[in-house]
């Protein structure tokens, strides 16, 4: 038996992908950028372990047995073993060789609530791919594949500031993602995931992007003529860390690709009137100071993701708290990195004019931008058992509170 345990991030697109141009390859319409969140706080844990004694391959989620059949699934496992074989052809018969006949099976668990609405299939795909590669030894570009499981899924393959090269070909084979700047480019960089809703979405996002592919004239418009610029944009206002720059582009894209989705008929409304407050109060926060301090940017769901600098922080933490105080249920409203409570300057909450609401935001998750996909070292993180079965630990059934 040969087993492998690895962890992969999180992402969120401040440039949005929506919209394939070929659906059983993952193509995109137009290329896209993301940072990548750090694995402290949010990450996917997958084991994978090959057997000769197993009769198929299995997959467990979050502690419940899945359709290995699923033709994404599928995708991935091919052509990681087709890659596999071919980077071992010649070199005789091997440990991976033999492990390549053997069957597997797949356990993994997010330590976030997946119908939260954080791009789950992103980190799970990510941590598949990596995964099976380090059991069958294959190393060098793998986004490739991961793209294959969820479009998003490629730009979790490395950590920091990923773009997602929409490519040319026909084949796909140069529809891959590439590293903007390493997780360490911009140490001061903070992000706040205000979780909304824990409502499972309504649409999901492939289901969606088919649908304004079919119907809406104005993400042709933005693939062809509003993209290219923006993603031009952003990447130089990362390297010179122009946070005004790349709060102003990240806000004006997630705007857009949230117009596409009302531009498609039927509409699809992915914000609420939380997420709508949530809006209205980074807008107004920034007027006070007269300059871009925080960003929003909203994915198909309600959750608001904040993207901020470290001195602002506390700052905008106490304003949440103050416009959307925690129900008091005891559970924790803070978690993930420390926040230490600061004073509000007068004048700042009246230009705020907080009116308050209460229960609107369930909880914040505080991180910073990480690495990439990791293998484990740690015999104990392992998901399954030495019989080859999911172990009966909150780790494999998914806790809902493992932030650290
Ligand atoms: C709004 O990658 O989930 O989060 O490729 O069909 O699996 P599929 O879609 P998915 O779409 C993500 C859409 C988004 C924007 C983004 O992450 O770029």
């Amino acid at each position: 038996m040969k087993q492998v345990t690895c962890t992969a991030p999180v992402n969120i697109a401040v440039i949005k992908y929506w919209g394939k141009r070929n659906e059983p390859l993952i193509l995109p319409m137009n290329s896209s950028l993301s940072v990548t969140l750090h694995q402290d706080q949010l990450k996917t844990t997958t084991t994978v372990a090959a057997n000769r004694n197993f009769t198929e391959d299995r997959i467990w989620l979050n502690g419940k047995e899945d359709n290995i059949n699923q033709p994404r699934l599928q995708s991935c496992l091919r052509e990681i073993r087709r890659l596999a074989r071919k980077r071992r052809s010649g070199s005789g018969e091997d440990g991976v060789s033999r492990i390549l006949n053997y069957k597997v099976h797949i356990c993994s668990a997010n330590n976030f609530p997946t119908a939260a609405g954080l791009a789950s299939s992103a980190a799970g795909y990510a941590c598949l791919v990596f995964t099976l590669a380090k059991l069958y030894g294959v190393e060098g570009e793998l986004s490739g594949i991961a793209r294959q499981g969820s479009g998003s899924a490629c730009r979790s393959m490395y950590g920091g500031f990923v773009q997602w090269v929409m490519g040319e070909r026909e084949d796909g084979k140069d529809s891959l993602a590439e590293l903007v700047e390493p997780e360490t480019h911009w140490p001061e960089l903070r992000i706040l995931i205000l979780v909304a809703s824990a409502e499972k979405k309504h649409v999901s996002s492939t289901a969606g992007m088919q649908t304004s592919v079919q119907t809406s004239p104005l993400l042709k418009l933005r693939a062809e003529s509003v993209v290219p610029g923006r993603m031009n944009e952003m990447i130089e206002a990362i390297k010179k860390k122009d946070f005004e720059a790349f709060g102003q582009l990240t806000m004006k894209d997630s705007n857009q690709f949230h117009a596409t989705c009302l531009d498609t008929y039927p509409p699809i409304f992915y914000l609420n009137q939380v997420s709508q407050r949530v809006i209205g109060l980074v807008h107004r926060y920034n007027a006070y100071y007269g300059r871009t301090k925080v960003a929003y940017s909203f994915d198909a769901g309600p959750n608001a993701v904040i993207f901020t600098l470290e001195p602002t922080v506390n700052e905008f933490v106490e304003v949440v708290k103050r416009f959307f105080p925690p129900e008091s249920n005891g559970d924790p409203y803070l978690k993930g990195l420390p926040i230490q409570s600061a004073p509000l300057p007068q004048g700042l909450l009246a230009a705020v004019e907080p009116d308050v609401c209460r229960g609107g935001v369930r909880y914040v998750i505080v991180t910073q931008p990480g690495p990439g996909p990791v293998e484990s070292q740690d015999p104990s993180l392992d998901l399954l058992g030495p019989d080859g079965l999911p172990k009966t630990t909150p780790e494999v059934t998914g806790s809902q509170e493992a932030f650290s």
